[in-house]
């Protein structure tokens, strides 16, 4: 649970000996200790100060020392700067200035900032009896310490440490978009483009809606339409095979690598026939598929790679960088992958100048001038928010990507000391992943699935039905061929949570819990 602190409290704390000190550290340190963060109140920075201040001058009154205002507020400000260093600033919202009608105008500020967060998820910490009385979020030092610890659920993917750590750098971006008002291609779309184009070591980077809009306008910027085929896997996220599929186009399936969930190069070759008019292999997991020899036999005849990149911005792939390696590369920041943003947003890749015109007429309804259509497109833009939201992530997406590569690393060694029965995530030797996902493969998966959500861990199936199976495809069974890899990867597979903030203590807890799972099966 985290803390408001009202500024009563910092004043406790920051003031040398303050005979409310004592309480005010312990529960800080409760805090800390349950993982909570503290935050303080942007609004209330004057008030600190100043009352600092005046109880650093009273201090020194009683103690008969020499003590200048100014001095007084020098001091106020080292001993605030101190303070706040390891805290969260809560900013103070344009609504939560509009509070002269209330008796008590600061009160109702922390008051307002506090519904802000989701119900029982913040304590504001104070010992001002009006708010104790008033606020059922207020809570006194006393209450606090013998406050029972809320039991932490594991997430997933957890959104909420990265949010804490560019907090600031997030709020500057969107408060920029919120006062320069350009919310269609604003400045900050055009910078992410040039940002994200440098990081691929690309031309050009045309930002998207979606991944899928991204995979949809790079299909049509290739001109693919009504009974072509399109060459790809049949084991990955539905979007892959649904634009070949909005286009009337013909999705062919490849099996896959079982050891990658990559589409098999070496079932490629049979697959292509004349009519066959572009190769979309999926980079899945966050592993690149194995490009030089996809991209060797597309050239061989003369078709076009796209790489479905949406799980693997950020990988390398010998040595080159993922949405590097093909034609165009397509990927996605669907907020739970590697670079997310707050909402759906995509982007496109391509080092060739023409297509990266047409891709960026296509994602502006097949705009080449102010309402001059000169073909037709979507609505595919990237919001500017979205935008902003991204190159505030993108600062630490390197270092994001070590923290990712790091927790593998230790769920691979977990897993080799403490199961016989499942191996690590299989990766190239070629290759370094992103781990958009951290996917084991295992037997009786239900079970482990089950067991595993018991004990509060969380687990995902990407994905339990491969493309070929979906009924949306409209294949009978006699008409689908079987892509035996994919089903039984299918079948087979489960994702364990992993993510760049995912602490070894966490990690161990959750290897035992899969090798408790098997234990009384050997
Ligand atoms: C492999 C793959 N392709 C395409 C997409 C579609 O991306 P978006 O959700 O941004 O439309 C996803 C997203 O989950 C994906 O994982």
């Amino acid at each position: 649970m985290d803390l408001l602190l009202d500024v009563n409290i910092v004043l406790d704390i920051c003031q040398p000996r303050h005979p409310f000190a004592d309480s005010a550290h312990l529960a800080l340190s409760k805090c800390h200790r349950e993982g909570g963060r503290m935050w303080l109140y942007a609004g209330a920075v004057q008030t600190m100060l100043y009352l600092l201040a005046n109880g650093l001058l009273d201090d020194a009154r009683r103690a008969g020392t020499a003590l200048s205002r100014a001095e007084a507020l020098g001091r106020s400000r080292r001993l605030l700067q101190v303070f706040s260093a390891d805290k969260q600033w809560l900013s103070a919202l344009a609504g939560e200035g509009d509070v002269f009608a209330d008796d008590d105008p600061e009160n109702e500020q922390l008051v307002r900032a506090l519904d802000r967060f989701k119900e029982g998820g913040i304590r504001l910490l104070t010992r001002d009896d009006r708010l104790l009385g008033s606020c059922t979020t207020a809570i006194s030092c006393a209450d606090y310490l013998v406050l029972a610890p809320r039991a932490q659920s594991l997430e997933f993917i957890d959104l909420a440490t990265q949010q804490a750590l560019i907090r600031p750098r997030l709020e500057r971006q969107v408060h920029r978009v919120l006062h320069h008002g350009q919310y269609i291609m604003g400045p900050e779309v055009i910078e992410l483009e040039s940002r994200l184009a440098a990081t691929v070591g690309v031309k050009h980077c045309v930002t998207t809606s979606s991944g899928t809009d991204a995979l949809l306008i790079a299909l049509m910027a290739l001109g693919i339409k009504r009974d072509d085929e399109v060459i790809t896997t049949p084991f990955s996220f539905f979007a892959t095979v649904e634009v070949i599929l909005l286009l009337g186009a013909i999705p062919v399936f490849v099996d896959i690598d079982p050891r990658t969930y990559n589409l098999d190069p070496n079932k490629l070759e049979a697959a292509i026939t004349p009519r066959t008019r572009a190769i979309v292999p999926v980079s899945l997991y966050g592993q690149c598929a194995d490009f030089d020899p996809i991209n060797a036999i597309a050239a061989r005849y003369k078709l076009p790679v796209i790489e479905d990149a949406a799980q693997s911005f950020g990988a390398t792939y010998k040595g080159r960088p993922s949405c590097s390696l093909t034609m165009i590369a397509c990927t996605s920041f669907y907020p739970a992958k590697p670079l997310g943003a707050y909402g759906d947003g995509g982007a496109c890749f391509t080092d060739d100048d023409e297509i990266a015109a047409r891709l960026s007429r296509l994602r502006d309804h097949g705009q080449s001038g102010r309402y001059r259509h000169t073909e037709v497109g979507i609505n595919g833009r990237l919001d500017t928010l979205q935008a902003a939201v991204l190159l505030a992530k993108l600062d630490i997406f390197a270092t994001e990507v070590l923290a990712r590569q790091c927790a593998a690393a230790r769920y691979d060694a977990l897993i080799r000391s403490l199961l016989s029965n499942i191996a690590p995530p299989y990766l190239e030797p070629w290759c370094t992943s992103v781990y958009a996902q951290y996917t084991l493969n295992v037997e009786n998966r239900a079970e482990l699935q089950n067991m595993l959500q018991s004990k509060g861990i969380p687990t995902a199936i990407h994905y339990p039905t491969p493309l070929h199976s979906q009924s949306a495809l409209g294949l009978s069974s006699a008409e689908s061929r079987s892509f035996t890899h994919a089903e039984t990867a299918a079948a087979r597979v489960i994702s364990v949570p992993l993510h760049p903030y995912l602490e070894e203590a966490t990690q161990i807890a959750i290897i035992r819990a899969v090798a408790a799972a098997y234990a009384g099966k050997r």
